[in-house]
Formats: C-alpha cells, structure tokens, sequence
C-alpha cells in the first residue's frame, strides 16, 4: 500500500482526501479566483449570491486549504508540430492568401479543380526557397484542395480517425480531443468570415443555414458525426464550431482490455441484455454512454425484431432486422418537426420485439416506460444523468413534463416496474471511462424507488502522471434479477458477486 501513496501526487495518505473532489472538503473558495472575476464555487457551479453566502461561511468556520502554496490550474497542452508539419502551415497560410479561393470554388469536377490547383501550386513553389519532397508537396496541394471544397484547416483533423471532437472557439482556438485527452492545435482560421464559410459549408450541405436570424444550428454529417455551430451575436468572441464525432466501435472486449468495466461486470449484462431486461445506461456527456450500449446490443439475439429511435443516427446493430427511425428538426419555416415521443408511439405499431432509444431527453420518456411496462421488455435506452439516483430523477422529471396529471407516486411507480438496472459510466479526469456502478432497482419502499449496487468502482487516487487509479468491486448484493436470468436459461455464479 505504501508503493500506491508514493504513486500519487502528494506523497502521504494523508493528501489523498484532497484529491477526492471537493464534495470531502469543506466549501472554500479561493480569493484568489474571485478577485479575478471568474468565480467558481467548490461545487463547481457559478459564483453569484451563493457564493457571497459561502464566503461568509468561509470566514466563519476556520479552513485548511491543503493544496500546495504554488496551485495553478493544469493548463491544456499545445500540441507540438514538427518543423515540416509548420513549413506546411507557413506554406498553406501564404498560398491560400494568394489563391482566388471563390474562383477555385466554383470549379465543379473535382479533377479539373486538383489539376488547377496542382498547377497553382506547382507556381508558388518555384518562387519559393524553401524545397518540398514529392510527399510534402502532394500534402499541401491536398490542403488546399480541403480549403476549397472541405473543412478548411480542420480537414485533416476530421480525417484523422484518432480524433475524437473538433472544437473550433473563434478562428484561432482550435482543439481536439485524441484518447480522452483535450489539446490545443496550432492552426487557425483567417478570420471570423473564414470560419464562417467553413461552417456556412458544412451545414448547408445539409439542408440547414445559420445567421443572424438563426444563430444555433444542429446538424449530423454524412459519416455520422454531429456539428453544433452557434455564432454571433449569442457567441460572444466569434463563431464557436463543435464537431463531435462519431466514436470509434468499441466492442466489450476492447472495453475490459481499456479498463472501462470488467469481465464479470460484461457477463452480468450481457446476460441481462438476453434476459429482457430494461437497461438505462446513465453518464455525462461524452462518457461512453453511446459505445456501450452499441456494445452491449450485439446480445441481442438475431431473431428479434428492433427498433432504433435516435436523435442522430449513432447506434451500429449487428443484427439483420433492425428498423432505425431518427427524429427531424424544424424545418426553415418552423414546421415539420418530428420529436423521439412521435416515433416511440409509431414504433409500437411496428411489431418491435425491443425498442431501443438512443437517449431519452423529454416526453418519450413517458411513452418508452409505458411500452417497458406493457410487454416490450429488453429495452435499452440512455440518459444524461450523473448517478444512478439522478438517473431516475431526470426520468421522473421527463414524465412530469410530458402528463401533469400524473401523481408523482405513480409515476415512481413506473419507473420501479419498467427499469431493471442502471449502468452508470464516467470519464475521469485521465479521460478514461469506467463503469462507476451497476445497480439494480428492487421496488418501492414508500415514495421512495429502492436500488441496490451489484458492482462499483473505487477510485483510489492519481497518480503522477494523471492516470486515476482505481478497483472495480462487487458489493456482495445477489441481484434479485438472478431469477430471470435462470428462467432465460442463464446461470451465473454466485462467486462472482462476493467482494475480495
Ligand atoms: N469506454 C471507452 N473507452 C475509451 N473511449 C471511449 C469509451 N467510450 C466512449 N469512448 C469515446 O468517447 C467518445 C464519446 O463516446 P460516446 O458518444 O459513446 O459518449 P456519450 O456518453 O454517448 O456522449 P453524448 O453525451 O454526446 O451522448 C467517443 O469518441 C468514443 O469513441
Ligand atoms: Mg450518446
């Protein structure tokens, strides 16, 4: 044990409640933060009132702050570029200011435009000292072809399979996100009309449009991944671009091997997948609630009927007889509109043997818990929430939005008989995911909807390079559900829930 403490930032035991969060501390904000206008209270929400109210709570109670003297916050790392990666940057930037891009633009057969600009190039580089290999050369001119028909300086990075979000803050704060982990990119755009052109391209090829009038847009691109644009004047330091991107499959397997949950915790749900059971997997944004439940359908058998109702199409099943439904927008003129609950009541008139909904948001929570209850068992469904607990309050909070008739005893009543088991997924601060708990939800004890936790993961510390360190455990509940899954012919061993 004492090998683990010397691992972790701080050294003694003693430090590691520090580095637990701020919910093991009390309240303290640092003057330090609020002098400079960017208040944020220990719980992390913004500074107002509630703020002055802890200060004064600050001054009363007296606090050790046991952050060391010189604390600054981890800033996001720039990544490197090597000198030819920059010559190129050079290079592009130069040549783009002297190509007549709206020209280029309108050329249509993408052989001529590459020609044109392989000549243009060719052009610019004799006047040039600096020598390009055959290689470098080919790299720019296929640059300049993204400037013109693609995503401008973006474009590699949306090629580049490793990159999982793009995240564009005004022309010249770009960021990616690669494994987890958020940098800062050394390119930029020309201006705030540049990245403009850019995002005016990506969403109107499909079909939608931002200015002023509109300045919030939404849109998926043809590979799956879901652009957020939002400008002027509601953006208040320019254009802000949010591309993420439809992550990469990752099976059960490549999940335990990364650490996200374990064996055990895939054999219970898989089994709970072939059992019928009705899964809500819960997680912030970006967690891995998505990949997971991509993951855990291909337990679903090959001779059922589903139906998948998304948002944005992102779930890839495996199997053959699958009816994928996607909600629609708005159109220009504000009509047209399709929401998740019109598409949940339509596919109840599909025959589906199970309903999947990407993720509930709103009155199809209703709708979908209604379907759980009535013979539609082994559904899947996920949902944005940060603990299992809070899991079933944003459902219950959903439902009332969607029939303010309905006590709300009933409605927890519902959702105790539709939902089985509550996955919760979390991304850590070393960008890694784990499955945090999996719980079961029994009954009613009252008002109250009763769960228990079957597995859980610890989180012991960092360690000096970042990396959270931490045990997944049983907890030493026997699922009540183990009936089930005997009656759907699964046996599991009852070893596997006994704690170390
Ligand atoms: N277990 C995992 N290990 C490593 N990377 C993961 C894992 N799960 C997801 N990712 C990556 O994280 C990104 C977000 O994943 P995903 O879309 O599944 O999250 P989400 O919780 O559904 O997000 P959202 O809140 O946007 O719906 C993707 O790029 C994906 O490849
Ligand atoms: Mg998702």
């Amino acid at each position: 044990m004492a090998s683990l403490s010397e691992r972790l930032i701080g050294g003694p035991a003693s430090t590691l409640s520090s580095l637990a969060g701020p919910r093991s501390g009390v309240g303290v904000i640092d003057r330090s933060l609020t002098s400079e206008g960017s208040a944020v209270s220990a719980n992390g929400t913004a500074a107002g009132s509630g703020a002055a109210s802890m200060r004064r709570r600050a001054a009363a109670t007296p606090v050790v702050d046991r952050r060391p003297r010189s604390f600054t916050p981890r800033r996001i790392e720039v990544e490197p570029l090597s000198p030819v990666e920059q010559l190129k940057v050079d290079l592009h930037r130069r040549l783009v200011e002297r190509l007549d891009l709206e020209a280029l633009e309108r050329i249509e057969d993408p052989t001529v435009l590459s020609a044109q600009i392989r000549n243009a190039v060719a052009e610019f580089l004799r006047t040039e000292a600096t020598p390009l290999t055959q290689a470098e050369r080919e790299d720019v001119i296929e640059q300049i072809v993204y400037e013109v028909t693609g995503l401008g300086p973006i474009e590699p990075f949306f090629r580049d399979p490793t990159i999982s979000d793009i995240l564009v803050n005004g022309p010249r704060d770009i960021y990616i996100e690669r494994r987890g982990k958020l940098s800062r990119v050394p390119v930029s755009f020309r201006n705030d009309a540049h990245l403009m052109a850019i995002i005016d391209r990506i969403v109107s090829r499909v079909g939608r449009r931002v200015d002023e009038s509109s300045p919030m847009v939404d849109a998926r691109l043809p590979d799956g991944s879901r652009v957020n644009a939002i400008i002027p004047p509601l953006a208040l330091d320019g254009p802000i671009l949010s591309i993420r991107r439809f992550g990469a499959e990752l099976p059960l397997s490549a999940l335990v091997e990364n650490g996200t949950l374990t064996q055990e915790m895939v054999d219970l749900l898989s089994a709970c997948v072939q059992a019928r059971l009705n899964i809500m997997i819960s997680g912030g944004t970006g967690s891995g609630k998505t990949t997971l439940l991509n993951a855990l359908s291909v337990y679903i058998p090959a001779t059922e009927r589903v139906v998948t109702i998304e948002d944005a199409a992102e779930l890839r099943l495996q199997q053959e007889h699958v009816c994928r439904l996607e909600t629609r927008p708005p159109n220009a003129e504000g009509t047209g509109q399709v929401v998740a609950r019109d598409l949940v009541r339509n596919a109840l008139r599909m025959r589906p043997d199970r309903i999947i909904v990407g993720e509930v948001r709103g009155a199809e929570a209703l709708d979908m818990l209604q379907a759980m209850n009535t013979g539609h068992e082994g559904s899947l469904t996920t949902v944005h929430a940060n603990s299992p607990r809070d899991a079933l309050s944003r459902v219950e909070t959903m439902i009332q939005f969607a029939s303010t008739t309905l006590p709300l005893r009933a409605i927890r009543e519902q959702i105790a008989s539709a939902l089985e088991v509550v996955i919760q997924i979390a991304r850590m601060a070393d960008g890694s995911r784990r499955v945090v708990s999996i719980s079961e939800i029994t009954s009613m004890e009252g008002d109250v909807i009763s769960m228990q936790e079957i597995f859980r993961y610890r989180r012991r510390g960092i360690t000096e390079a970042g990396d959270v360190v931490g045990d997944f455990e049983a907890t030493g509940v026997r699922p009540l559900f183990m009936e089930r899954l005997h009656v759907a012919g699964i046996d599991l061993p009852g070893t596997m829930f006994l704690p170390e």
